[in-house]
């Protein structure tokens, strides 16, 4: 059933072509809860779920003019009581233009002078060292020039980085990820990228431990939930997606500074902590995602809801505390899993990338494991069957231009 323009929703989640949007609206549908969707691209899986009463699309990139009119038209025709964003740049649009569409809809964010810290890395850092919490050895870098001399404090392999995740180009703005650098002229290549448009970016010592994150749910300053999970794989290998992941109690050397960062800052609502940590063990912060991040689906099965959670929060509602989930939930994203094994084999013998042979065991072995995989519901088969066939489709694409290239090749 779909609502007509004059009817209204309880939520529109934003940002559908993201994992986590699904995640949210299949939380707020089994609560009865009426949900739309707006994101990208009308093959988002999320779109195709059954509590998916409405799913609006708009290619533009999201801080760009014509986005923000596709969401005002989504806003007029849509009438949520609540938007729920998950990616950086509709983060960033949200915050650009929080007056005008928060006289439209309740919005899940932070307030701002706390989302700001939280989506700056160089802010976050340096607060968390004032409060004595572990940051990775680094330095700020403004061009390339400046590399050989980051190099000399940092050491090598490092791993560089945007200050904030989200940064605008000419295109209208892209998500920037971090990059592991072995030489200098990587480190060169890949801060003049990062700099390209007046960004900074961090030069970081490279840790090699393991990744871990805290989930905190906050509401007037106080705790009301908590979660934690760690990644056994990344994608890509150096981090970014969490493709393997399992729920674990919160760690006690981490899941206090994670709790007074956040309240150092003021950061109500949603917020992931990551951290990873250094050769002799110590968690070192990587940074605050202040908005739900694509592992929060683990959360989710081990028994915290998040997206219900922040729903209630952004809607005025009480909160009451959640306490206790369950610990050893493995989860799989299957797609992210096949990438990061294919680039572990064209990355091989770069740090922190495990060998061929091991890293295609580890793919295989891992469907031996008791496991959940992202996407896959049985009460909502629709959005898995549309990310396989999305998958598919990209694979025969991908094989039609590998092969063209290589026809050119041939006849010139
Ligand atoms: N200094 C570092 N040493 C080792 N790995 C790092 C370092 N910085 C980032 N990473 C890896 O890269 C991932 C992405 O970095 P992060 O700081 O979370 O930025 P973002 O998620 O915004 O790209 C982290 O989860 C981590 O796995
Ligand atoms: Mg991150």
């Amino acid at each position: 059933m779909h609502p007509s323009a004059t009817d209204s929703v309880d939520a529109m989640v934003l940002d559908a072509d993201l994992r986590q949007a699904l995640v949210a609206i299949r939380s707020l549908g089994r609560h009865g809860l009426r949900v739309a969707a707006f994101g990208q691209r009308r093959s988002a899986p999320a779109l195709a779920s059954r509590w998916c009463r409405e799913g609006l699309v708009s290619p533009a990139p999201p801080t760009s003019r014509r986005s923000l009119e596709a969401l005002e038209l989504a806003l007029r025709h849509i009438r949520p009581h609540v938007l729920i964003p998950s990616a950086d740049g509709t983060v960033e649009l949200l915050r650009r233009h929080r007056v005008l569409l928060g006289q439209k809809a309740r919005i899940a964010l932070a307030q701002d002078d706390a989302l700001e810290i939280a989506i700056d890395k160089e802010r976050s850092l340096s607060l968390a060292q004032e409060l004595g919490i572990g940051v990775p050895r680094g330095v700020i870098v403004r061009a390339p020039d400046e590399v050989r001399a980051a190099i000399r404090e940092v050491r090598l392999p490092a791993v560089v980085k945007p200050t904030q995740s989200w940064q605008e180009d000419e295109h209208g703005g892209a998500r920037l990820d971090a990059r592991l650098v072995i030489d200098e002229a990587e480190a060169r290549c890949a801060v003049a990228e990062l700099t390209r448009f007046g960004g900074r970016a961090l030069f970081q010592e490279y840790l090699p431990g393991r990744r871990e994150a805290v989930s905190l749910f906050c509401t007037d300053g106080v705790v009301r939930a908590r979660f934690a999970q760690w990644a056994e794989r990344t994608s890509p290998p150096i981090g970014g997606e969490s493709v393997l992941r399992q729920s674990i109690a919160v760690p006690q050397d981490l899941g206090g500074s994670a709790e007074r960062l956040v309240s150092e800052i003021g950061l109500d609502g949603y917020a992931e902590v990551e951290f990873r940590r250094d050769g002799d063990g110590a968690p070192r912060l990587m940074e605050i995602n202040p908005r739900l991040s694509a592992s929060v689906e683990l959360a989710v099965r081990s028994g915290i809801d998040f997206p219900a959670l922040l729903y209630r929060w952004a809607a005025g509602e009480p909160v009451a505390a959640v306490r206790g989930y369950k610990v050893g939930t493995w989860m799989r994203y299957l797609r992210g899993d096949l990438m990061s094994t294919v680039a572990a084999l064209r990355q091989r013998g770069r740090p922190g990338v495990a060998p061929p042979c091991q890293a295609l065991m580890g793919f295989a072995a891992s469907f031996l494991r008791p496991m959940r995989y992202d996407y896959l519901d049985w009460r909502d088969p629709s959005p898995a069957l549309r990310a396989a066939a999305n998958f598919w489709q990209e694979m025969l694409h991908a094989t039609t231009r590998a092969r063209s290239r290589l026809a050119q090749r041939w006849s010139g």
